[in-house]
């Protein structure tokens, strides 16, 4: 299958070019060599302003015509953390099994991870993820999605077989 992904990296000191953005790249690495026919074909950098997150996932979603979209950083507690806000109001239909399986697997790492509060849904046919920041935390919680990935854009896309493959994808074993 043919995917075409957008990230957008949320990140006011990467935007002032006070630090460079390793989770973007972190994430494209991922993405591609994990997903056969997964291609990132945009990628961009704006600070934690509400309107500029929305003017890039309306962009990817509705003209460019994404069929997946990953943001990174602007998760958390802090003041300008805002990127599920500037997110979920433009979800047509939230994925909150993305979200709780995302969490369910980086409370196994740290219980750091109940501070991200991530949206995740759809955008006409564009699934919208939100990763927290630092490069460790937004593979891990795209790790955590990965394998249910594929299957949830084909049935977005309504491809001939889709429902027919709901077959049981086995979960990873647990390492203890
Ligand atoms: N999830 C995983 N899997 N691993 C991590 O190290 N870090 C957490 C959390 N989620 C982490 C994680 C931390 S420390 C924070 S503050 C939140 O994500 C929010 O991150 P953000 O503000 O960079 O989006």
């Amino acid at each position: 299958m043919n995917v075409r992904v957008g990230i957008l990296t949320v990140s006011d000191r990467v935007t002032r070019g006070e630090v460079e953005d390793h989770s973007g790249p972190a994430l494209a690495e991922l993405v591609e060599q994990r997903w056969a026919g997964a291609k990132v074909v945009a990628s961009q950098v704006v600070p934690d302003e509400v309107e500029a997150i929305q003017a890039v996932l309306r962009r990817w979603a509705d003209e460019e015509r994404l069929d997946l979209v990953l943001t990174t950083g602007g998760t958390g507690f802090a003041p300008r953390d805002r990127t599920p806000e500037a997110t979920r109001p433009l979800l047509d239909r939230e994925a909150p099994g993305l979200v709780v399986a995302m969490l369910v697997a980086s409370l196994r790492v740290t219980p750091h991870a109940m501070l991200s509060r991530p949206a995740a849904g759809i955008r006409g046919r564009t699934l919208i993820v939100n990763l927290p920041g630092s490069p460790k935390a937004a593979c891990e919680n795209l790790e955590a999605i990965l394998p249910a990935l594929p299957h949830g854009l084909a049935l977005l896309r309504e491809e001939p077989g889709a429902s027919q493959q709901h077959r049981h994808v086995p979960p990873e074993r647990s390492q203890e």
